[in-house]
């Protein structure tokens, strides 16, 4: 089969790879029909290469039809139409039944001391292959992949595997109480869909934060009062606590992570530790504090005091310089973490088959052949020709 592999920094490739086959008898084989790059994609494609092997194949926002299903297989049927979470979870274990699929401790990556293991994502996360491939190897086939209706097109569901529900937990976590008030840092995907879920869900006053003329549009067309980044170099918390009544709002969403704009210290450290060899430069990255953590720490600046900040964003150093003092003394509520999938598909499948409250259609700025994936990373990178959300389709 054709599949979107890793060769090397800001290098992918569409390769020929052996097809998947069925492993363990609750196995099932997806034939994908439409798969999503993500934000975290370009964190493999920039700086994680360390813990990446040439030829992994990438993806992790998956859906199509069911091709194949092992003998344990009951819930699902070849012929199915579903969509692929993209944590790797059982769906039975202490974590999984406390909706913290993100943690499975069936497939936590316990020889790199990590959460449950993740489709397409390095070796921290298990290194299993991902879904930009015309074939997915999907485990757990009784609890694991979402069945979806017909008659709608995939990109009514494709972000069902990833984007839907990550921007609903960083929601959820950001408690914003009603009629309150939230600053989105970051209108990428991630950000502009936390936003459009924190409006769906009552928030009085929804502002984002970017620096790409396209993204902040497009967030002001769903009733985000957006700012740009670029504007407000040194007085952005200032600028919005004069929105908020002096006081800074009750939530922040930091749905930017480890590589944000205005870091240069970090973002040195990160482009050395991408000049040395892997071996070097994975234990390196792991202990050092690597993160560009520009976003996090207007976050800790702008939120209200005994407020909340919902990091959504992904970070990885293990040793990055936090203000502690603001922290305690403002009694930041800090809470974070990879989306638990699984565990709010219940909230939100009925905002996509009852009408389209959170305007899924037209949500991706590119659908293109999954041959194209190259070229697609590269403008989603450089945010060339619009690019927001991009879909593969295989
Ligand atoms: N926790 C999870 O489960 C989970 C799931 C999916 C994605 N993510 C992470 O969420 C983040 C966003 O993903 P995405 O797909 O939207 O990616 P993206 O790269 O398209 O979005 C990031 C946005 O942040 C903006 N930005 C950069 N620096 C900024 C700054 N200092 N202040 C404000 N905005 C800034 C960029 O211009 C960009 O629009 C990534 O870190 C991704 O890895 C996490
Ligand atoms: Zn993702
Ligand atoms: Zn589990």
């Amino acid at each position: 089969m054709k599949a979107v592999t890793w060769h090397g920094k800001r290098d992918v490739r569409i390769d020929t790879v052996p097809d998947p086959k069925i492993e363990d008898p609750t196995d099932s084989i997806v034939r994908i029909t439409t798969t999503g790059i993500c934000g975290s994609d370009l964190h493999l494609y920039e700086v994680l290469g360390p813990f990446l092997s040439e030829g992994d194949i990438l993806g992790h926002e998956p859906m199509g039809i069911v091709e194949e299903v092992g003998p344990g297989v009951t819930a699902i049927h070849p012929g199915q139409r579903v969509v692929i979470p993209f944590n790797i979870s059982c769906g039975t274990c202490f974590m999984c039944n406390q909706g913290l699929h993100s943690q499975c401790e069936t497939t936590q990556v316990r020889d790199q001391g990590m959460g449950a293991a993740l489709f397409g994502f390095t070796k921290l996360y298990g290194q299993v292959p991902g879904g930009q491939a015309e074939y997915l190897r999907v485990p757990f086939g009784n609890t694991l992949p979402i069945p979806v209706p017909e008659g709608l097109p995939d990109e009514r569901f494709v972000y069902l595997s990833d984007v839907l529900p990550t921007a609903w937990q960083a929601v959820e976590y950001a408690g914003i109480p009603n009629d309150g008030s939230v600053v989105v840092l970051g209108l990428g995907p991630i950000g502009d869909m936390s936003a459009r879920i924190a409006r769906h869900r009552g928030a009085q006053q929804v502002i984002g934060v970017d620096l790409v003329p396209e993204r902040l549009a497009r967030a002001r067309l769903h009733g985000v009062d957006a700012l740009d980044l670029r504007d407000h170099q040194n007085d952005l918390a200032e600028v919005i606590r004069g929105m908020t009544g002096g006081r800074g709002p009750d939530a922040v969403i930091d749905a930017v992570g480890m590589e944000a704009h205005g870091s240069p210290s970090a973002k040195l450290a990160q482009q050395m530790a991408g000049l040395l060899p892997a071996a070097v430069a994975a234990p390196l990255m792991q202990h050092a504090g690597v993160d560009r953590l520009n976003a996090f720490y207007l976050a800790i600046d702008i939120v209200r005091r005994g407020g909340t900040i919902s990091v959504i964003g992904v970070y990885g150093g293990m040793a990055d310089p936090l203000p502690m003092l603001t922290i305690f003394d403002k009694q930041i509520q800090l809470r974070m973490g990879q989306a638990n999938v699984r565990r709010w598909v219940p909230d939100i499948l009925p905002l996509l088959t009852d009408g389209d409250p959170l305007g899924v259609d037209g949500f991706a700025t590119h659908t293109l052949p999954l041959d194209q994936a190259p070229q697609a990373y590269e403008m989603f990178q450089k945010k060339t020709d619009g690019a927001v959300k991009i879909l593969l389709q295989p």
